[in-house]
């Protein structure tokens, strides 16, 4: 199969968490370049079934012509998010399903997709471009509470307040329209000092989040999940972003625990005794060794939490 550029991380601890077996049945919630997805199907020789999505259309159709001609009759793909994962595979029962998060390598060197501020682009930022909202209308139409706010809750930005008045303060001459324009715009604002990421890292990162609801998508993800992995399966969730890991970890916890509670709070006296429904594979969340972040950057950030079905 011909490489793609996005390499897989933490690729090899990956596919021994996933517990492969010839005969299993797996979901790539993220297929994005195919590089976990082309790795289980290997792994899963000879007759290991993939089922496998992907919200950007471009990406998934790409990876899974690739696929379906090295592994044929083995992977069956669709276009979707994996927060509706019971729409997109109905009645498949899963041997483990692994979410990859956030974007490819590939989304982010196409300047046209908006992602990055390192070439000019448009402020588009949509994993599925058939989606209606762009990260431009939120620049441009959120108010500076809203911005201020999904600056901070996002991305953790400092400068969120200061920033997201700015914006809307420079709004009133001219709208934002392209990923270089904001991205000089917070430059110009926020000095990089002694930082040593670019001052409007955190921003573009928030407007990703914001745009593709990534959060949201990751929520209703993990509850629909439980029930379509079967008992004794696996479910494996690579983050790039402690918000992401944070969601990851606190579903977890109350999956693992033998009780539930309602609201926020946890009162004893108020706990509904149940079976927990998924066992804590690894304690603490892999991190990609020293080899694989020095030839792959992107690995510095990459956590991985697995459970297995009870
Ligand atoms: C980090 S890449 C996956 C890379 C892949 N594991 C590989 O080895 O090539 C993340 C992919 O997840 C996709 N994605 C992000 N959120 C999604 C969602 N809610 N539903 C489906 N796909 C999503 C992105 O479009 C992107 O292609």
């Amino acid at each position: 199969m011909e490489e793609r550029a996005h390499s897989p991380v933490l690729l090899k601890e990956t596919l021994q968490l996933l517990c492969l077996k010839d005969g299993g049945v797996y979901c790539d919630g993220t297929v994005g370049g195919g590089g976990h997805a082309s790795a289980i199907l290997r792994q899963s020789s000879p007759s290991g079934v993939l089922y496998g999505c992907d919200r950007d259309g471009d990406e998934l159709k790409r990876s899974a012509e690739q696929m379906q001609e090295s592994f044929k009759g083995r992977c069956h793909f669709q276009h979707g998010n994996y927060s509706q994962i019971e729409t997109l595979f109905p009645g498949v029962l899963f041997d483990a399903v692994l979410l990859d998060l956030g974007c490819s390598s590939m989304q982010l060197d196409q300047s046209q997709r908006g992602f990055s501020f390192l070439a000019d682009g448009p402020l588009d930022m949509r994993m599925d471009v058939s989606q209606p909202l762009k990260a431009e209308a939120i620049i441009n139409d959120y108010s500076a509470e809203q911005l201020a706010d999904i600056f901070y809750y996002h991305a953790g930005e400092r400068q969120a307040r200061r920033l997201a008045r700015a914006i809307v303060e420079e709004r009133t001459l001219r709208r934002f329209v392209s990923t270089r324009q904001l991205a000089d715009f917070i430059e110009a604002r926020m000095p990089r000092g002694r930082q040593k990421i670019h001052p409007a890292t955190r921003v573009f990162q928030a407007l990703r989040i914001e745009t593709n609801q990534e959060f949201l998508h990751l929520q209703l993800a993990l509850e629909k999940l439980i029930p379509l992995i079967k008992p004794g399966g696996r479910l494996a969730v690579i983050t790039f972003h402690s918000g992401e890991d944070r969601i990851v970890k606190e579903f977890g916890k109350a999956s693992t625990r033998d009780y539930i509670f309602e609201g926020t709070v946890d009162i004893p006296e108020l706990r509904k005794q149940r079976p927990p429904l998924l066992k804590v594979i690894t304690r603490r969340p892999v991190e990609a060794a020293e080899d694989e972040v020095k030839a792959n950057p992107r690995a510095r950030s990459a956590r991985l939490r697995v459970y297995e079905k009870i």
